[in-house]
């Protein structure tokens, strides 16, 4: 098992390794340094049905009693509905401050029950057991929580670490190879944005170095929230692909999951960064082989005005401008700030022939 800490408003620690579901009540206990207690277990309809009953047992023989909240799997249930359930159930119960939270499920479940936590009596404490590679390498780090409004994805949300973040790898085996293949575009993307030996692992085998290389993502998502834990600097470097991505989610109505639309985001913003002459195109060949590799897709062949007619309802978007994340080399990327009417131009120079 390898452990990491994180050191943000709150310090914990990432635990990767195997067969840690089981063992979940005993190292939550460990790490909140509580024993007795409440704790609500909060998963969704898909997960609960192959893990809840593990995951009750490990809290209940570790002392404390254990209540549960589950909801229908999927985005639409990250909305203000869900949440307030899951808060009403927590006052019904009743918790109290001293109790926590225990995320069991992918980014939704940890997204919804990290808002809940952080705002259910001011704030009490939660975990994350993340169920899916993207949860484990991205969502369940970094303390962003959200619930989608009919008018966005992610519009109301709050900053709140976690106390303790499990990824029991054996949690992986249950997962449908699409979803596993968007974790994949996520790992990629911190190859790119600054680490060559996570690319060269990739470059060998992600099944042979699953440890390593879920635990060397992680370290490259806390390094750059240690440094800018509210996303006003540094950190916008985890958006590498993503203000296209975003794009080519909304034009596909959200048919195309995140991961692939990510994929295809850094693919295109590579390709504008050759063309535009600021960075070798050997890092596209490299980064394409890799995407061919994983099963990831390149494009969806939306046009560039519809792409940029999507990328400018995102949020990202700040005044003037937007703030795009460029490969300027091997492994190494940079933040540009480009004004919202050069946008057009950098998505049209990464398209492919087929428009
Ligand atoms: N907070 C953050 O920093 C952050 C970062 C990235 C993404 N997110 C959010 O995360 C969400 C996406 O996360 P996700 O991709 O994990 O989606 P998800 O939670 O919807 O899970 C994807 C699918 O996999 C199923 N599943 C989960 N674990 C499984 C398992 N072990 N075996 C079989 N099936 C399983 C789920 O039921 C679901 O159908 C989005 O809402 C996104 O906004 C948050
Ligand atoms: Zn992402």
């Amino acid at each position: 098992m390898k452990r990491l800490t994180v050191h943000a408003s709150r310090e914990y620690d990432v635990l990767v390794g195997r067969d840690l579901l089981n063992r979940a009540g005993d190292l939550a206990r460990e790490a909140l340094k509580k024993s007795g207690g409440r704790v609500m277990l909060v998963s969704e309809d898909r997960v609960a049905p192959l893990y809840l009953e593990r995951a009750t047992e490990s809290f209940s023989a570790a002392g404390f009693s254990v209540f549960t909240y589950v909801f229908e799997a999927g985005e639409s249930s990250k909305n203000m509905n869900t949440l307030a359930g899951l808060l009403n159930r927590m006052a019904e119960v009743p918790m109290t401050r001293s109790d926590f939270v225990v995320a069991l499920g992918g980014g939704v479940v940890g997204d919804l029950a990290g808002f809940a936590a952080s705002v259910y009596a001011r704030g009490i404490r939660f975990v994350q057991i993340p169920t899916t590679l993207l949860a484990m390498v991205d969502a369940s780090v970094g303390g962003k929580t959200a619930v989608d409004l009919p008018a966005g994805k992610n519009m109301a949300g709050t900053f709140w670490q976690p106390s303790l973040v499990i990824c029991d790898l054996d949690l992986l085996d249950t997962l449908p190879g699409e979803t596993f293949r968007c974790g994949v575009a996520e790992i990629i993307k911190y190859a790119f944005i600054g680490d060559r030996e996570l690319y060269d692992h990739l470059c060998q085998s992600l099944t042979d170095h699953l440890e390593w290389i879920v635990a060397r993502s992680v370290a490259d998502k806390r390094d750059l929230v240690e440094a800018d834990e509210r996303d006003t600097g540094a950190r916008q470097l985890l958006n590498l692909g993503h203000t296209i991505g975003h794009a080519v989610e909304r034009c596909s109505d959200f048919r195309i999951p995140h991961g692939d639309a990510v994929a295809i985001g850094m693919h295109r913003i590579t390709s504008a960064a050759v063309k535009k002459g600021r960075c070798d195109r050997n890092v596209l060949v490299c980064l394409d082989a890799l995407l061919d590799r994983y099963g990831l897709p390149k494009s969806a062949g939306f046009d560039a005005d519809s792409l940029t007619q999507a990328a400018l309802g995102d949020k990202k978007r700040q005044g003037d401008s937007i703030t795009l994340v460029l490969p300027c080399g091997m492994c190494k990327s940079e933040r540009m700030a480009v004004p919202v009417g050069e946008l057009r131009d950098w998505i049209a120079a990464g398209g492919d022939a087929e428009e």
